[in-house]
């Protein structure tokens, strides 16, 4: 467990998980695995990593075991309630290990709710639409992550700027911004927005400790926001992804479930991914940039 930065951005979020810095890093599929969760949460973030990525019980508690050889910071899973996943299992197998943040795609979150709650954790729902919104806050989550346009990974078609308020306005609930937040000042504007934190995606993919090739990092890194395609030919469900990795898939869904690891998704903040990085140095100095950017804000008000 290494030395911890000390700055603190304090929002509700931060609060509830007791973290010191309202950023999590996303759970991403074949991508964030245990080198990437450790590094966030021990610089002040959230790590997480999406329970899928692990393909039995026992490899999930291997993975758990390392982290927490590894840290005593608070980490988060993103859990797939659908049909297809040993979920039960690996619900158990987190909750025994002290996760305490889960965020829910697929399937219907009551189920694990109370689990959860009665471990002093908490529940988030991926959402897109007010649908999916409203659906989420009736079934009892304690919060929502707006997954807004250009985000990379499942993005629904409405940008971060009017997501976010729109869903806090909606349902009274905090709500984390996913989409488009690659630095500093994108995090002050998710803030802004009135997002209690914000969950960073693409611009992990370019980390040390992202599980991608080198290949995959670079071309996030190389690419702008005009090399990002949204399809629903790939998977079937609407994503973003690196047109160079999607032009090989389009129109051949059968080689699209055998090739994950040829398969790019990224956001359109790719735009501001500017170097593979240890994810600890990407974590601190977005959180020192966006100190730094709500600390000018003042000065444009002229009294
Ligand atoms: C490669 C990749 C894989 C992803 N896999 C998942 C996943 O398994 N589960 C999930 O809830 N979100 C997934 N996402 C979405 C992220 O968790 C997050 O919401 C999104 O990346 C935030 O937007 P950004 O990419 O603009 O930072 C993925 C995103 C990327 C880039």
């Amino acid at each position: 467990m290494q030395e911890r930065y000390v700055m603190k951005i304090s929002t509700p979020f931060t609060a509830m998980l007791g973290i010191d810095l309202p950023i999590i890093g996303a759970p991403m599929f074949l991508v964030s695995y245990e080198e990437l969760a450790i590094a966030v949460s021990e610089a002040g973030g959230l790590g997480m990593f999406p329970l899928p990525n692990y393909r039995t019980v026992s490899d999930l508690e291997a993975a758990l075991e390392n982290i927490r050889r590894r840290t005593d910071r608070p980490i988060g899973v993103n859990i797939h309630l659908s049909g297809r996943f040993e979920w039960q299992a690996q619900l158990e197998v987190c909750l025994n290990y002290g996760v305490t943040f889960f965020i829910s795609s697929l399937g219907d979150p009551r189920q694990i709710i109370e689990p959860v709650h009665a471990r002093g954790g908490f529940v988030f729902a991926d959402v897109i639409t007010r649908r999916h919104a409203l659906s989420a806050m009736k079934k009892g989550v304690d919060g929502l992550v707006a997954v807004a346009a250009g985000a990379g990974g499942h993005a629904g078609q409405t940008p971060t700027m009017v997501l976010v308020p729109y869903l806090k306005e909606l349902t009274g609930l905090p709500v984390l911004a996913a989409g488009g937040v690659s630095t500093g000042k994108q995090l002050a504007a998710a803030l802004a927005l009135g997002a209690c934190g914000a969950v960073v995606g693409t611009r992990l993919v370019a980390s040390e400790e992202a599980c991608a090739t080198q290949e995959y990092k670079q071309a996030v890194v190389e690419a702008g926001p005009d090399d990002i395609v949204y399809s629903s030919k790939i998977t079937g469900n609407w994503a973003n992804w690196l047109a160079q990795s999607a032009a090989q898939f389009d129109g051949h869904p059968e080689i699209g479930s055998k090739k994950w690891q040829d398969l790019w998704s990224a956001g359109r903040s790719v735009a501001q991914a500017d170097g593979i990085l240890p994810a600890g140095q990407i974590v601190s100095e977005m959180a020192e940039k966006c100190a730094a950017t709500l600390l000018q804000m003042p000065k444009l008000i002229e009294p």
